[in-house]
């Protein structure tokens, strides 16, 4: 018999418009509308097999066996996957990143994007790719935009939703813009997105105000996407993070994700706007900043936030393609040589660049 099974790729994503909040009727609905571009430069690799061996569902995460939150997470979506198809096999679950894990840098939205392609696909669902967005978007909504590649949208919910699919607002090849990342800190970030909003919704006052003033940022970032204007795009990038970023402070207690390190880098990308580089920031859920600019400013980005101290690297990284199968074993000729054995293939040591059909058959 075929190994229920397959292999997919996939990358975060950053919101140049923010969604942070979600609505109070259930269904993991964002409280307001955001846009994105999908980040090739870093990268999720997930297999996943159905196995009737399993007596529960086995999560490894960067070549450690998980438990706990995570695995709860993962084994939510395996259900809604056997609840849709005829696979009742619980799976091994094999994902790494080659960037830091759930420090802020949408490490939950490339997992989750792999995760609903690959688990679908290995229960021989053909799902399109807005079916995977919604399957993606009920563990966490960011991942329902790395479905998708290059610049992304994702309308707010509404009450009679229950799904809700991210949408391409224009391919990689649309605008060739650079996304520079200062990486300010390799550790675990203080508090999930998800507690992070929910406590920023509870207790900041403040709130109902972003909510209100999320649409309109999110109308002008969509513009600028459209008409390829940088310097409206940045301006208005870095209003919609410093606004989410004033909720959770404004939060009670306060909810701060940034380092003495984020404001420097912040403080640096004013300075390059000042001698005449057209660089803008923006920041997710944790400390890196995230720096716009055009590719000929590229190299002189990565120069001056690489030279801040207390950044530990820069990742450059560009529009890239949305969610996608690697290796499927329905696919493969020969594929019942896969059978039995699970599968063995190291993603913490494996550049998942350069990975190819070849490299992940040798380590099965
Ligand atoms: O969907 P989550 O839980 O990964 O939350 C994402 C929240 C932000 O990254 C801060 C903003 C966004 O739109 O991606």
């Amino acid at each position: 018999m075929k190994p229920k099974q397959a292999t997919t790729l996939a990358h975060p994503n950053i919101a140049l418009s923010k969604y942070w909040g979600k609505r109070e009727y259930g269904h993991n609905l964002p409280a307001v509308p955001s846009l994105s571009v999908t980040l090739a430069g870093m990268t999720t690799a997930t297999t996943v097999t159905f196995d009737p061996s399993l007596e529960k569902d086995v999560l490894i995460l960067g070549g450690q066996e998980t438990s706990g939150g995570p695995l709860d997470r993962v084994t939510a979506l395996l259900d809604r996957v056997r609840k849709r198809s005829e696979v009742t096999e619980k799976a091994r679950v094999v994902s790494a990143n080659d960037f830091p894990t759930a420090s802020g840098l949408a490490s939950s939205a490339s997992a989750f994007a792999a995760l609903a392609l690959a688990a679908s696909t290995a229960a021989g669902l053909h799902l399109s790719p807005e079916e995977v967005s919604n399957l993606a978007r009920m563990s966490s909504v960011s991942a329902a935009r790395s479905v998708l590649g290059g610049f992304v949208e994702l309308r707010a919910g509404w009450p009679r939703d229950e799904k809700l699919s991210a949408q391409q607002v224009a391919a990689p090849e649309h605008w060739p813009l650079r996304v520079i990342v200062a990486v300010v800190s390799e550790g675990p970030k203080t508090m999930s997105s998800t507690d992070g909003m929910a406590h920023t919704a509870r207790t900041n006052p403040f709130f109902p105000a972003w909510v209100e003033r999320a649409p309109g940022i999110y109308a002008r970032i969509k513009q600028a996407v459209e008409k390829k204007d940088l310097e409206a795009l940045g301006v208005v990038a870095e209003e919609s993070a410093l606004a989410m970023h004033a909720t959770s402070i404004a939060a009670a207690p306060a909810l701060i994700y940034w380092t003495a390190t984020t404001l420097d880098v912040l403080a640096e990308v004013r300075r390059l706007r000042a001698s005449g580089i057209r660089a803008y920031a923006t920041i997710d859920a944790g400390p890196h900043v995230k720096v716009l600019c055009s590719p000929d400013d590229e190299a002189e980005v990565v120069k001056h936030l690489g030279a801040v101290p207390g950044v530990k690297r820069t990742i450059v990284a560009r529009p890239g393609p949305g969610a996608r199968v690697f290796a499927a074993a329905e696919e493969r000729p020969g594929g019942d040589s896969l059978s039995g054995d699970p599968p063995s293939v190291s993603y913490a040591t494996l550049d998942v660049e350069s990975i190819d059909l070849e490299t992940i058959s040798a380590k099965q």
